[in-house]
């Protein structure tokens, strides 16, 4: 598979992910060749880049980081976990909780198994989803990014599972809040931003009342849009006083929010999404939990077109995992023009860097 930027893929070109919508049914499969309808439409969905099936890149695969099964699975207890909130008669919504509780245990629990089996270093960019509300499968990957960084950090099984429970519910205030607003493509005014930022506050009345979860579990809904430099919301915390979970939280949030295909804007590739993090982070981020990040996600996914600093050109086959931003290149030309394709493993070849990547 190749990864390519969609307004380039020509029809007749075949199809290397499937494109799902937020409530996991399927849109387009992998394997259909592309017509000029579909990639038009493709492109008008916001859809920047996809993985296209090519001769020269057919080995080349992206290995899911959790089953089909396993997201299909928590989509739907998410699905019933807004539903009933949003259908809720009684004054606390906190006995749904209890209902759906023991099935997000369960999903947490097989989703810290198969985050720690996962074997190469985390890229999400296969799990495509087509909707204006795609809360489903952000706080999905939230989570599983969350607990990515929580490993690298070392958290026991039991933090883990608290931080991945806070990580999957990190946003369920948003189901209080008005879809219009949740939606707008447009920047939201001054009132419809400090409504939309009260899904900090919802969220945590909300979990809070709640015995099921801790109040850690609440703490992350509360506190995960606070930034250390004291800039964030619901209540302008700083350092040390946003909980460690929150500011996992955050950062997961912000970077699947920024690499997230949205109709409104372009989304950025990973080492762009890092960048933007590592740019803020003296200010708004931890650099450590950052640095941690960093090493569980590749930076530069398998199938992405890259060029080396000695002119090489190429295409990334696998990861390494313990050097998520060299990873092992394809090489298909170099300065003379195109070569026998051989592999170069960028953790042994130190001498050469990334310095572009490019969809074209
Ligand atoms: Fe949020």
């Amino acid at each position: 598979m190749r990864l390519v930027a969609t307004a380039t893929i020509h029809p007749g070109e075949v199809l290397g992910q499937t494109i799902y919508r937020d409530n996991g049914t399927i849109l387009l499969h992998n394997g259909i060749p592309l017509t000029e309808r579909l990639i038009n439409r493709l492109v008008e969905q916001g859809i920047s880049y996809v993985y296209i099936e090519d001769e020269a890149t057919k080995d080349i695969v992206v290995q899911p980081v959790i089953s089909e099964k396993l997201r299909h699975d928590a989509t739907s207890s998410m699905m019933r976990l807004f539903s009933s909130i949003r259908d809720s008669k009684l004054k606390t919504n906190s006995f749904v909780l209890d209902e759906e509780s023991t099935n997000l245990t369960d999903i947490i629990n097989r989703m810290m198994d198969e985050v720690n089996g996962h074997e190469e270093s985390i890229t999400l960019l296969t799990d495509i989803y087509l909707t204006d509300d795609y809360i489903f499968q952000h706080s999905l990957n939230v989570a599983i990014y969350s607990l990515a960084i929580g490993s690298q950090l070392k958290l026991n099984a039991k933090e883990l599972a608290e931080l991945g429970t806070g990580a999957i519910l990190h946003d369920i205030g948003k189901v209080f809040i008005n879809p219009d607003i949740l939606q707008k493509p447009e920047r939201l005014t001054d009132e419809e931003f400090s409504i939309m930022k009260s899904h900090t506050t919802k969220g945590y009345d909300l979990l809070r009342n709640n015995h099921t979860y801790s109040s850690v579990v609440a703490h992350c809904a509360y506190q995960h849009h606070e930034r250390i430099n004291g800039s964030g919301y619901p209540r302008g915390l700083k350092g040390e006083d946003i909980h460690l979970y929150a500011q996992i939280i955050g950062v997961a949030d912000v970077f699947d929010a920024v690499t997230s295909n949205r109709v409104y804007r372009k989304a950025l590739l990973p080492h762009e999404g890092l960048e933007l993090l590592y740019s803020s982070a003296v200010n708004q981020f931890n650099i450590p939990i950052v640095e941690a990040f960093k090493n569980s996600v590749a930076v530069y996914p398998n199938g992405i077109s890259v060029e080396l600093s000695d002119k090489r050109k190429g295409v990334v086959v696998s990861q390494n995992k313990h050097t998520c931003d060299r990873p092992n290149i394809r090489i298909l030309r170099d300065v003379n023009g195109d070569v026998e394709p051989y592999t170069v493993d960028l953790s042994i070849e130190l001498n050469v860097v990334i310095i572009d990547c490019d969809l074209a």
